[in-house]
């Protein structure tokens, strides 16, 4: 890879840094996070080292699905704040040279926006054809899976105009109709209001579900689950829409997007991101998070099949070395915490993995979307009782489990591992009460581990977490290479080692990641040819390195960058 060949842009050079505000710093003891507490928090952020904030949904809403149903777009949610807060936070972060993605819900709102309260009321109503919907004289409506209707159903009866309206989520959660040009029109309006305020970018929530099929054909039995979101990504007008809002508003201004992509896959994201086709600049898939996890969460034993992961991976780097470009996370308000889910949080493993994943992930090419508190090394919160978990995800499934009679001890077990709630436990900054997220009672609980992992004993350690993610953060601003380098994985069926090297120009360096609790000795002649005796180390987890002759062998965990 040259770097003379390259499309330099921030957005790929930058470091995404995602706060879920419910849960990052409550301001006013009422134990939801806000705004006033991310301001009051400005300087934490900033000495990471990052460079974009991606801020889950802030607006109006009733909190069905925490923000994602949004009832006024251009307003912020009470609890949250207000404009004025939201102003200063903007300044706050331009201030300290940080971007400011929002996210941007436009595949549904929220049953309580005013767009919806009229369209219910009748079939005359302008706002009607805003929402989609299926007359009930044509009988039931086809058949559509939902993520979060309590009998997986996406059609639901409105009584006052005898038909049924669309929810790929919640019953509260109705699809907007992208069909209707006034809708379409609405949504560029609002997204030119965030703009002109000064923002830099949207993540565009499910945006791959916009368009629907037309008539709503029937989907065979099969389209359940992964089947139906592939389906829902398919709809024949998406890129018509994508390309028109790209022309009508995302081309006027200096800012990124992201879709969150579910159905895309390495054969199909070049029609999001490739730049000539003027949609979006990335998008991040579901590929890996899906190894080893099925319907409704349930874990099996390919869960932390590292061969897999790498593949995926791989495949990915490829689809999208010269067209596109790429993202990396593991965490985000919808996945569990990474040092759980793809390392260990074994109290002797956690801190060492932890700074394991966080090297893969600012070390790969892509723009890294690095979820908070994964800096601290925070990890699953694990309830042991339904009546704990806050999202409507898992409680919907639990019920559904439970009247199908399956098995509730090892959906409980899977959600340990996998559910939402786990990554929207609040952030842990001291050891007083609550992990001094909050003086009042929190929305939901804080990890009882905040006592040790947290943020104010982390800076006072040299050897913490956080420490060595600021770090990681300058060796990556300090080699290009490590952003836009060509990467080649080496040992692709290793069961324990992700290896891989990244060149640009003349400058290769070398990435060793033990994925496992083993000590692990390689041989050197297998790791593209680098000399080991007169490599630099750019960078280890751990404070030794043992290289002998022909051989290096990785301490569980061990993260190693060689040039
Ligand atoms: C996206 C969000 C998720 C939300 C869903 C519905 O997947 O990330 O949190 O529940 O869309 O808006
Ligand atoms: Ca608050």
């Amino acid at each position: 890879m040259k770097l003379a060949s390259i499309q330099r842009e921030w957005w790929k050079e930058g470091v995404v840094y995602q706060i879920y505000p419910r849960s990052f710093q409550d301001s006013n003891g009422d134990g939801v996070g806000d705004l006033r507490g991310i301001i009051n928090r400005l300087d934490y952020i900033k000495d990471l080292g990052v460079d974009i904030i991606w801020l889950n949904p802030i607006y109006s809403s009733p909190n069905d699905d925490n923000g994602y149903d949004i009832s006024d777009y251009r307003n912020i949610m009470a609890e949250f704040g207000d404009m004025a807060d939201f102003e200063a936070l903007l300044a706050g972060m331009h201030e300290r040279g940080l971007k400011v993605v929002m996210d941007l819900v436009v595949n549904h709102c929220s049953d309580e926006h005013v767009w919806f309260q009229e369209a219910k009321q009748s079939r005359d109503n302008p706002y009607y054809d805003y929402f989609h919907w299926w007359p009930a004289e044509k009988g039931t409506p086809p058949r559509r899976w939902s993520y979060f209707d309590p009998e997986a159903n996406a059609w639901r009866y409105n009584e006052a105009t005898n038909s049924y309206y669309l929810h790929y989520f919640a019953i509260k959660q109705p699809d907007l109709n992208w069909e209707n040009p006034k809708l379409r029109a609405e949504i560029y309006d609002m997204m030119h209001f965030w703009f002109k305020k000064g923002i830099d970018g949207f993540r565009m929530d499910v945006i791959t579900f916009i368009s629907k099929h037309d008539g709503y054909p029937e989907f065979e039995e099969k389209y359940q689950g992964q089947k139906m979101i592939d389906a829902y990504a398919q709809g024949p007008r998406l890129h018509e829409y994508l390309h028109e809002m790209n022309r009508e508003v995302l081309q006027h201004y200096d800012i990124m997007t992201v879709a969150e992509g579910p159905g895309t896959h390495t054969d199909n994201v070049l029609n999001l991101v490739d730049a000539d086709r003027q949609e979006l600049n990335m998008n991040y898939h579901f590929d890996h998070q899906g190894i080893g996890v099925g319907d409704r969460f349930i874990v099996n034993d390919d869960f932390q099949n590292l061969v897999k992961f790498k593949q995926v991976m791989s495949d990915w780097d490829t689809a999208l070395a010269d067209k596109g470009w790429n993202t990396i996370y593991f965490g985000n308000h919808d996945f569990p915490r990474m040092v759980t889910r793809w390392a260990s949080d074994a109290p002797e493993h956690r801190r060492i993995a932890s700074k394991m994943l966080s090297t893969y992930l600012l070390t790969m090419r892509g723009t890294p979307y690095y979820y908070m508190g994964d800096e601290l090394g925070m990890s699953n919160i694990k309830f042991d009782n339904i009546e704990d978990y806050k999202d409507i995800m898992t409680i919907n499934w639990y019920n559904l489990t439970k009247e199908e009679g399956g098995d509730l001890e090892q959906f409980m077990e899977s959600h340990k591992l996998c559910a939402r709630d786990n990554a929207r436990t609040p952030i842990h900054w001291d050891d007083s009460a609550h992990g001094g997220f909050t003086s009042g009672t929190p929305w939901i609980q804080v990890n009882p581990n905040y006592v040790e992992v947290n943020a104010a004993a982390q800076e006072q350690d040299p050897d913490s977490e956080l420490h060595y993610f600021r770090t990681l953060n300058q060796v990556r601003k300090n080699n290009l290479t490590l952003v836009y380098g060509a990467y080649d994985l080496l040992l692709p069926e290793h069961t324990q080692v992700y290896a891989y090297t990244r060149t640009l120009d003349e400058d290769t360096i070398l990435v060793l990641l033990n994925f496992s609790s083993d000590s692990v000795t390689l041989n050197i002649a297998d790791l593209g040819g680098m000399n080991m005796q007169q490599a630099q180390v750019l960078l280890n987890n751990l404070t030794e390195l043992n290289i002998t002759e022909g051989q290096i062998t990785l301490a569980p965990y061990q993260a190693v960058l060689m040039r």
